[in-house]
């Protein structure tokens, strides 16, 4: 993946600045003889509540774990629905068929990618309990209209803000809207551990707190079980990482908006669709996902120069074995032949953005007659 002119990603040029920070905060917990529930998880948890701007939070394994503990605690039965956007990453869909509840999927927006509020409303019954909003390759969900249907039909929301540390909507950040929220710490998000690493957020210390039993075991203290738990906690190791790259992450952040923009000067009149950016939103490009006709010539022109790319997703979940439900989501259908994620990750160097320029006056001159 980095043996290429121009990677899909390099975590290395994030990591180069903070390498001996990193280093310290190993050695730290290595010598603290304290790996598991530890200060430094305690000490990300705050950090990463304050940062997101929720009362609560309770660190867990993974981003899959948090979606799987955020619903667990809802307690849904199996005539309960659940509604989810048709395109996400998997685990947005197998934690709902995972409780036994019944999984209904609306569509996606055609410009935004994130779920569409209208499709929500049709797909909205008596039965419905939740609402999983994805903020989809870094772009925030429409969540003044999703919140609006929320309350008037009194549905939980759970944001999946696996891609999206640091979006803003109208001010707030991603992960304070709904009555929780799921990240997950992947190495390649936007803040990433160097492993595992995932989290739930709210306001409700209850819900927060019955998680944070749940994933320990069942344990509401030691060795008082209250529940029939799992293990599922985020390590010292990871939360030390963490507490070390939070303070960069809107730098980071930052640095993915003005590579966006590189592409959009880069690429305009190109005939490949650009991502929008809504007025209201800040976009963190986890994913610079274009739409490209005629994608298999794209890609082929990708790999002959050498560019790293991806395909987030090549399948829509309602494909997927065991969530198949014989829909047509016209939306979401319409673009998944078309998208192709461009290389995007902060701090690009110089000769990897002149081998994307090259490229992209090259698609511009249609040198592999895309248009
Ligand atoms: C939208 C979305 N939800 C959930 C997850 C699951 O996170 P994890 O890989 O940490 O289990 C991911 C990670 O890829 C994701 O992109």
């Amino acid at each position: 993946m980095y043996n290429i002119p121009v990677p899909f990603v390099d975590l290395d040029a994030s990591h180069a600045p903070i390498i001996g920070e990193i280093h310290e905060c190993i050695a730290r917990v290595v010598a603290s003889n304290n790996y598991i529930k530890s200060y430094e998880v305690q000490r990300f948890e705050e950090n990463f509540a304050g940062y997101i701007g929720t009362a609560h939070s309770i660190g867990c394994a993974n981003g899959t774990d948090a979606l799987e503990l955020a619903l667990e605690v809802l307690e849904l039965k199996a005539s309960d629905e659940v509604i989810v956007p048709v395109h996400s990453w998997v685990s947005t869909a197998s934690s709902v068929v995972r409780t036994g509840a019944k999984i209904v999927f609306a569509d996606t927006l055609y410009d935004e990618f994130t779920i569409d509020p209208k499709s929500i409303e049709e797909r909205i019954s008596p039965a419905t309990k939740a609402i999983i909003v994805v903020h989809l390759y870094g772009n925030p969900c429409r969540m003044d209209e999703i919140m609006a249907l929320a309350q008037k039909h009194g549905i939980a929301v759970i944001e999946d803000c696996a891609q999206a540390h640091g979006a803003m909507y109208k001010g707030k950040k991603v992960g304070s809207f709904g009555l929780m929220s799921c990240f997950s710490f992947y190495p390649t998000k936007n803040l990433g551990a160097l492993g595992d690493g995932g989290m739930v957020l709210s306001d409700n210390a209850e819900l927060i707190d019955k998680i944070r039993a749940l994933a320990h075991c069942g344990q509401s203290s030691k060795n008082v079980i209250k529940y029939i738990g799992r293990n599922s906690r985020l390590d010292a190791l990871q939360a030390a990482i963490l507490n070390v790259k939070l303070p960069y992450l809107d730098r980071w952040n930052a640095s993915r908006r003005t590579l966006a923009d590189e592409y959009r000067s880069m690429l305009q009149g190109s005939g490949i669709e650009l991502p929008v950016e809504e007025k209201d939103s800040v976009h963190v490009y986890h994913l610079y996902v274009v739409k490209a006709p005629r994608r298999e010539d794209f890609i082929h022109y990708l790999e002959e120069q050498q560019v790293g790319f991806g395909i987030h997703y090549p399948f829509l979940l309602n494909e997927v074995e065991g969530m198949k439900d014989g829909r047509i989501y016209a939306k979401a259908n319409s673009y998944k032949e078309q998208i192709v994620s461009m290389p995007m990750y902060a701090f690009m160097k110089n000769n990897e953005l002149e081998g994307l320029k090259k490229l992209s006056s090259n698609i511009i001159n249609h040198k592999y007659g895309l248009v």
